[in-house]
């Protein structure tokens, strides 16, 4: 029988033109500095306004040395991965600085906090089991879930009657579930919102269930000296069992982590395949990430400052009349509703040397374009008045004020 004709590429330029034609495709510009407060994009001086690097970690002078001078004495790469001969001390000496900091019994740091995500949530829940997930939810922990076999129910974003109705549910299913985790974002990072975690960890106990939360956004920004969400709402272990995050945010590095109990790194050590069989975090990542942590744990001040830049930027801006929706943390969006008025916001901005991106459907409903504004402790006044003057200008031109 002829093999039928097929082109196993035509469908790369195909979906990508489909993209384009439905202004769904992502345009990257190009970083030509080191991420500080004021940097180099595709060719401009522009304010950066849309990093994740929350407490310049990423340039700090102690992170820095720490990155060169393992880099120096282990080499770039750790040569395998940690479950088979890359497990070096450094970053032992990491999991537990993390551990230390989180004030908890013990911390596994991955190469990444989607690998973190990816690798571990799958291992928590199989057949006879059931996840239970925020409707906005990272992409990370919804690929998670779908990696495993247990069953899954959404309940609508951090509304805390439908969770318990999902709860109620699931008490129904015959046989019982012999597992229910809960897993929530703690910020949620298109509207910097904060997951209603008490209230979460209640309802988890009156139905047994486990909590984990991806703290990616919250870690150097909420809770004492930035210790993060579960510190900020002073829950304890046995209410949240798994504490998720990422180095690639407020530490300014990259790498992800978890945190709980000593069974629970034994576990995961032993379980995650994105751990088990992907290369080691370079050795030099591992020492920049620790001296990230310790800057932070010797600096509490660096998340005040974050926050003072949030409370004067938010004011101004709203005193302006400008709609900056939900948010509880230093991700402050600027509703746009329309896709274009967003892009048409970012644009103007930009001209006047401000850096942000639209946010745009899918990432966010259609009529939830949005503007998403991070603020960081090094921002100046200077540089914060001139972001308000700028959107203060092209709020008016596209009509948003
Ligand atoms: C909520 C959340 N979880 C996980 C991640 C992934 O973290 P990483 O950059 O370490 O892969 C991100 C990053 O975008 C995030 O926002």
């Amino acid at each position: 029988m002829a093999a039928t004709k097929r082109n196993p590429t035509a469908f790369f330029r195909e979906e990508y033109e489909r993209l384009v034609r439905e202004g769904l495709n992502w345009e990257l510009r190009i970083l030509e500095s080191a991420c500080e407060p004021v940097c180099r994009v595709d060719g401009r001086e522009v304010i950066m306004m849309c990093a994740n690097n929350y407490l310049n970690l990423a340039t700090h002078p102690k992170v820095v040395k720490a990155m060169i001078e393992a880099t120096e004495k282990y080499g770039a790469g750790a040569g395998s991965d940690r479950s088979i001969a890359g497990n070096m001390d450094i970053h032992e000496e990491l999991d537990r600085t993390l551990a230390r900091f989180k004030r908890a019994p013990a911390s596994l740091t991955f190469q990444t906090g989607f690998m973190a995500n990816e690798g571990l949530i799958p291992q928590l829940a199989d057949r006879g089991d059931l996840f239970v997930s925020d409707e906005l939810n990272h992409g990370s922990i919804i690929d998670g879930i779908r990696l495993s076999h247990a069953d899954r129910a959404i309940y609508k974003h951090k509304d805390m009657a439908d969770l318990e109705r999902v709860l109620n549910e699931a008490e129904k299913h015959d046989p019982p579930y012999r597992r229910i985790w809960i897993i929530t974002d703690g910020v949620f990072s298109m509207d910097g919102d904060l997951a209603p975690l008490p209230e979460i960890a209640k309802l988890a106990e009156e139905h047994g269930a486990g909590v984990y939360v991806d703290d990616a956004h919250g870690e150097g920004v909420l809770g004492e000296g930035g210790r993060g969400i579960v510190s900020h709402f002073r829950l304890t272990r046995d209410q949240v069992h798994i504490e998720m995050g990422t180095f690639s945010k407020a530490f300014g590095v990259i790498g992800g982590h978890i945190t709980g109990s000593e069974d629970l790194r034994n576990f995961a050590y032993n379980k995650a395949r994105t751990w088990l069989l992907s290369g080691a975090m370079p050795p030099g990542v591992a020492a920049a990430c620790k001296a990230a942590i310790e800057v932070l744990e010797s600096n509490p001040q660096l998340v005040d400052m974050v926050w003072e830049n949030r409370r004067y930027f938010m004011e101004e801006m709203q005193a302006l009349g400008f709609d900056t929706g939900n948010t509880e943390t230093p991700i402050v969006p600027i509703m746009c509703g329309r896709s274009k008025t967003a892009r048409d916001l970012a644009n103007y901005v930009w001209q006047e040397g401000i850096f942000v991106l639209p946010i745009v459907y899918p990432m966010v409903p259609r009529e939830k374009a949005r503007i998403r504004v991070q603020l960081c402790a090094k921002h100046t006044r200077e540089h914060l008045d001139k972001a308000i003057e700028a959107f203060k200008k092209g709020g008016k031109a596209v009509g948003l004020i």
